[in-house]
């Protein structure tokens, strides 16, 4: 079972320059509401509660404005800088002492995910008791992406990083679980010739182990990655399109929270209060009413 969450939300955005110049990317706006929101909304839809935000050292008191410590989400939200961006595994080393040697999922902080049966197959995934799972999602461009190749079992047989030659349409998504070995082999890894350590290297070790499973999004879910200005902004109308349409809000981690039964209506107005007169906040207005 997983019961603890890393969301990793440094980075360079080097792509979103100069909009990341002063803020990080997982904090500028995807429609309505800071972009970490949505990562963050997804570990709690798996039902995670323990979660530790890795952030870019001289970032973490914008964060805390932002999502201090959890309380009113009814979650344990803790952070540690990363002197610098030294690819995603770096989280597993950094995070070691969180991880305390139990299983965890991994998030990265830029990436959207939604769709119909989301929650029952993020609640299936946190089931993980050894090896590792990634999610895959059908691409249209899989030589942009890490793509995976999978048997009938699920089980995966290949890894590709961007390739040149058709190999899979199953690009592997920016959402991870790992059992209590991933620091482990973490800091065994040696950087890329980019200079990074190497998320797909990690996943290759649980592959040679054959204890690497897959799961899919299906067609009815959308996985996006917002690295882009472009994207950002796509993602941003997929949210606006949705949330006008249906009256809903995506990512509204207080919902979230209340559904899960982890906070009250009590919690609810604490809510407003921090937020303020705003949108979100008459949202949230209507959830308790
Ligand atoms: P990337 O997309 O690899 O990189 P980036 O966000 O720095 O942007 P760019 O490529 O434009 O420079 O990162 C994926 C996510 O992981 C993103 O949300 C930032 C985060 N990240 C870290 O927190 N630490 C790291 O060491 C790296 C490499 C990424």
């Amino acid at each position: 079972m997983i019961n603890k969450g890393i969301i990793l939300a440094g980075g360079k955005g080097t792509r979103m320059s100069p909009l990341t110049k002063a803020v990080n990317k997982q904090l500028l706006p995807i429609y309505d509401k800071p972009l970490i929101f949505y990562p963050l909304s997804i570990l709690m839809l798996a039902k995670i509660k323990d979660i530790l935000i890795v952030v870019n050292k001289g970032q973490l008191e914008q964060y805390k404005k932002i999502l201090p410590n959890g309380k009113r989400l009814g979650i344990k939200l803790s952070y540690a800088e990363q002197a610098k961006p030294k690819g995603l595994p770096d989280a597993f080393i950094l995070g070691e002492k969180f991880i305390n040697k139990k299983n965890v999922a991994l998030i990265l902080g830029d990436n959207f995910f939604y769709g119909q049966y989301l929650s029952q197959k993020l609640k299936s995934c946190v089931k993980l008791k050894s090896g590792a799972k990634i999610l895959l999602h059908k691409v249209a461009k899989p030589e942009a992406y890490g793509v995976a190749k999978i048997d009938k079992k699920n089980k995966v047989i290949g890894i590709k990083e961007k390739p040149k030659n058709f190999f899979s349409d199953l690009a592997i998504t920016g959402l991870y679980f790992f059992d209590k070995k991933v620091s482990e082999y973490a800091k065994k890894l040696k950087p890329s010739r980019r200079g990074e350590l190497e998320i797909t290297d990690l996943i290759k070790k649980y592959q040679s182990l054959k204890q690497l499973k897959a799961d899919y999004i299906g067609r009815g879910g959308a996985w996006l990655d917002t690295g882009s200005i472009d994207d950002f902004y796509k993602t941003s109308s997929f949210v606006s399109a949705i949330e006008n349409r249906q009256g809903f809000k995506i990512a509204c981690l207080e919902e979230i929270a209340l559904n899960n039964r982890w906070i009250s209506k009590k919690h609810i107005k604490e809510s407003i209060k921090f937020y303020g007169k705003c949108n979100y906040s008459n949202y949230l207005k209507k959830l308790i009413s």
